[in-house]
């Protein structure tokens, strides 16, 4: 059966991709085996490893100054990790936009002076605080770009005006739209939302913040070691490298991010026009804060909610039920997500409209 799969993650994958991993998951390029049986260190892996880090670069243009990480423990590892590695003078500045953005100040305060210096609570997340002032002398400033849960993304209108090193959590919005990578000091995101399935984190880190953890640090937590050693300190999570690799060279294939920040733009604008003209449905999220990956939409009555959610499961639209903290329904429309699904989603949305008045 097939159906569109609206998940916040994990999340669809490109079918060309899926379909090139199950031709060649019993003999990968004449190996014999399938890339989830094969050593890290052989030929093979070793140029899936490069390729995706190459890969990553070139479609995020990386520059020089940067290391890019693979590593493991999903986005929520590095909550940890980042205060752990880069705070020097003890202190940090968290916006607090969401759930993930407070689990990760909440993480930090157990190694420094952490301050909350703006939070959207006060109207439940559904906008980006503007002009935030951050403390001098802070080792960096922590956003979460793409907010998965409530459905706002940072811009340049709302981005952080500071000297300090910014450090963004991009899970749910990485290669969805060009960026500027100078702009950050990191950027962290887990896999199994655009790029992969869920067990590598990419970690993007300025080369002048490596190698300055705390002297707690695990080991495994420095960008030091797995940056020593090109993501290989130990065995990396091959089969989620290996279909990153898959899908940056899909990405790449289809006129790399810019090509896809246009869709993704235009998916988002179909399913906000759409939410904006309904009589039933809303969108309780500032409009200049929208996010184009994830779109909450509700009713305004649970019941009628529910028989939303169930009714497009059988229609083949599935994953629409909301995250717990909001209710109603979210469709995560990501990279892999397509127009036509957009469409199918629209449609099923109208007919809905018109028999439940
Ligand atoms: C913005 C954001 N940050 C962090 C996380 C947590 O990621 P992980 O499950 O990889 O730890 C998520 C998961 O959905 C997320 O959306």
């Amino acid at each position: 059966m097939k159906v569109y799969n609206f998940s916040a993650g994990p999340s669809m994958l490109p079918e060309e991709v899926k379909l090139s991993v199950q031709k060649d998951f019993l003999d990968y390029q004449g190996s014999g085996m399938s890339v989830t049986e094969m050593s890290h260190r052989s030929k093979w892996y070793d140029a899936i490893h490069m390729e995706a880090l190459a890969l990553l670069r070139e479609l995020l243009n990386v520059p020089d100054n940067y290391e890019i990480l693979f590593v493991q423990g999903g986005a929520s590892q590095q909550f940890d990790a980042i205060p752990l590695n880069l705070l020097q003078k003890g202190r940090a500045d968290y916006v607090v936009t969401g759930n993930f953005s407070g689990k990760a100040e909440k993480a930090a305060r157990k190694y420094g002076d952490i301050q909350i210096a703006a939070s959207s609570k006060d109207k439940t997340f559904t906008y980006i605080p503007e002009n935030v002032t951050f403390r001098d002398d802070i080792d960096y400033v922590h956003i979460t770009q793409n907010n998965t849960i409530f459905g706002t993304r940072y811009t340049d209108r709302t981005f952080p005006k500071t000297d300090a090193t910014i450090v963004a959590d991009h899970s749910s919005n990485i290669l969805s739209e060009v960026i500027d990578v100078n702009k950050y000091g990191l950027i962290y995101a887990g896999a199994q939302k655009n790029i992969a399935p869920a067990g590598v984190t990419i970690v993007i880190v300025r080369k002048d913040l490596i190698g300055k953890e705390m002297s707690i640090c695990p080991t495994m937590l420095a960008y030091k070691t797995q940056a020593d050693a090109n993501s290989l300190y130990n065995t990396p999570p091959c089969f989620s490298i290996y279909m990153a690799m898959l899908v940056f060279r899909h990405l790449k294939k289809l006129g790399g991010v810019k090509a896809i920040q246009q869709i993704n733009e235009y998916k988002a604008k179909l399913l906000y026009d759409f939410i904006d003209g309904s009589a039933l449905f809303t969108n309780p999220v500032n409009a200049l804060d929208r996010s184009i990956m994830n779109v909450p939409f509700v009713t305004g009555d649970d019941e009628l909610n529910a028989k939303f959610v169930k009714e497009a499961e059988k229609a083949g639209l599935v994953s629409l039920k909301g995250h717990k903290l909001v209710g109603g329904m979210r469709a995560s429309i990501y990279n892999a997500m397509p127009v036509e699904g957009v469409k199918a989603l629209i449609e099923f949305m109208k007919k809905f409209e018109l028999e439940n008045k």
